[in-house]
């Protein structure tokens, strides 16, 4: 495929990172002052998660910081990608009150990582809403993009000396269909077809809100960049001489990538298909109006374009075909009318969802660039699970690793498309949302048992150690 030893290495100042998310790592979830967020209230509620398992010490991150830092030194990461839990930094979700030592947990943090020659990415919000907010209304309330603009004006104003990428808002659709549609994630609501976008929209407006914050309050003097995660699936037709299952491919993109996307990186609007296809079922059942609430023009003009960088988060890809639902069913996936299937020659790893299809992000990535003007492109999260017993020697994610990292230079090299970063999902394994400790995508494996939580690199570790030393692939070529 690439002729010279050259062609097997990435750019020069490609940034090689690794992943986590504050509630899956840190525990400590009532320590020091911290206030509750959501997912604490949905975990300690019974039958929600896996064997009832909680976030309430997950990795003891909150404790162990050192023993991260020694995993993220030993890898030789160039970045990594953190988030910060709203409620340990604001325990009510506002300024009115701050908790100190939230913010001497993340100082250190910040500080022992440059310290390190690490640069830091952070997340302001990833999925863990203060519960204080929700309390008040949560995502669905037109108010929290108030509240979220304060809080990130706080981390700004706070950590923007040293921090200079900043993702606002981690998987927005995933947040509004899993919290709101499916209740499979915190805070657990059920309102199917209308929650889910009224959640997206509120999210929307949070998110270029804090970024014209920090466009208008820090950039001149902190020069950060700052964007939002999106995440979606390669998506393909089932039978792509059938006009229907390609136009239900197109519907299966737009409502999960082009969904935040399209606004923030496109038109300002939400996409056509997602716009005709809601109204016109809305129509049908009687509604007043669409039940995807309107973009109009002024909030057009506040959203488009609040991004410095393009961060997307892939894992799997499917094949689409047509589904036709039945007019009066109001919920998410009948407006979507998209089925997405597993194609039968896709290996699985660990989770069922997991169909291993590295050459889905390298389509993807193009189709990035062709629709979003040639952005450059972290790839905020990428990576395999593992269920017990997940031995040490995981070749089949090594492998996975080095095929996927041949399809990333096979869209930088071959496609020309302007991605900057790797972060693998994680750098730990952690707690895996309803799944809980069941799944394992960490680097380093964590002995759940084991008093001190113990972190023992993955053969998939010393891998990516090698990866990232030579900056490429030919350290590693046969495995
Ligand atoms: C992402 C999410 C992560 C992690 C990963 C693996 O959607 O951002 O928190 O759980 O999926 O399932």
């Amino acid at each position: 495929m690439f002729q010279h030893d050259r062609d097997r290495h990435f750019p020069e100042d490609f940034v090689w990172g690794a992943a986590s998310a504050a509630y899956q790592i840190e525990g400590g979830w009532n320590a020091d002052g911290k206030g509750p967020s959501i997912w604490d209230t949905f975990c300690h509620e019974k039958g929600r998660v896996f064997e009832d398992q909680t976030g309430d010490v997950a990795c003891n991150s909150y404790e162990l910081w050192e023993e991260d830092l020694r995993c993220i030194t030993q890898l030789g990461l160039t970045h990594y990608r953190l988030s910060f839990c709203w409620s340990r930094l604001l325990p009510d979700g506002t300024t009115r009150h701050v908790n100190q030592k939230g913010v001497d947990y993340y100082n250190r943090i910040i500080n022992d990582l440059l310290a390190n020659s690490v640069t830091p990415m952070v997340t302001l919000y990833h999925f863990d809403l203060p519960q204080a907010l929700q309390d008040r209304g949560g995502w669905e309330s037109e108010e929290i993009a108030g509240f979220f603009d304060e809080y990130a004006r706080f981390c700004f104003r706070t950590f923007g000396d040293r921090v200079k990428l900043w993702v606002t808002l981690n998987e927005p659709c995933v947040c509004a269909e899993l919290g709101y549609e499916e209740a499979y994630h915190a805070p657990g609501v059920q309102k199917p077809g209308t929650s889910v976008y009224l959640v997206g929209h509120n999210m929307l407006k949070a998110h270029s809100r804090a970024w014209h914050s920090y466009n208008r309050l820090f950039r001149s003097e902190q020069q950060g960049l700052v964007s939002l995660a999106l995440n979606s699936d390669w998506a393909e037709p089932c039978n792509p001489s059938n006009p229907e299952d390609v136009a239900a491919t197109q519907r299966y993109i737009a409502f999960s990538l082009d969904w935040f996307a399209s606004p923030v990186f496109g038109d300002g609007d939400y996409p056509a298909v997602m716009k005709a296809q809601i109204a016109a079922r809305s129509r049908a059942q009687g509604c007043p109006s669409s039940r995807l609430p309107e973009i109009t023009p002024q909030m057009k003009e506040e959203v488009k374009g609040t991004a410095d960088f393009f961060a997307i988060n892939y894992y799997t890809s499917r094949r689409v075909r047509f589904t036709k639902s039945a007019a009066q069913t109001v919920s998410f996936s009948s407006d979507k009318e998209a089925e997405g299937i597993v194609d039968p020659s896709w290996p699985i790893a660990g989770v069922s969802w997991m169909a291993v299809v590295p050459w889905g992000l390298r389509k993807l990535l193009k189709y990035i660039k062709d629709s979003y003007g040639d952005p450059r492109i972290y790839i905020t999260e990428n990576g395999f699970s593992a269920v017990d017993p997940a031995p040490l020697e995981d070749t089949q994610r090594c492998a996975f690793a080095r095929d996927t990292l041949l399809e990333v230079l096979r869209a930088i090299r071959q496609d020309g498309v302007d991605v900057r970063g790797y972060f693998v999902w994680s750098l730990l394994d952690n707690f895996e949302w309803v799944q809980g400790y069941s799944v394992r995508f960490g680097l380093f494996h964590v002995d759940f048992t084991h008093p001190r939580l113990s972190r023992t690199m993955y053969r998939s570790g010393e891998q990516y150690a090698k990866i990232i030393a030579s900056n490429g692939l030919s350290a590693v070529q046969e495995g």
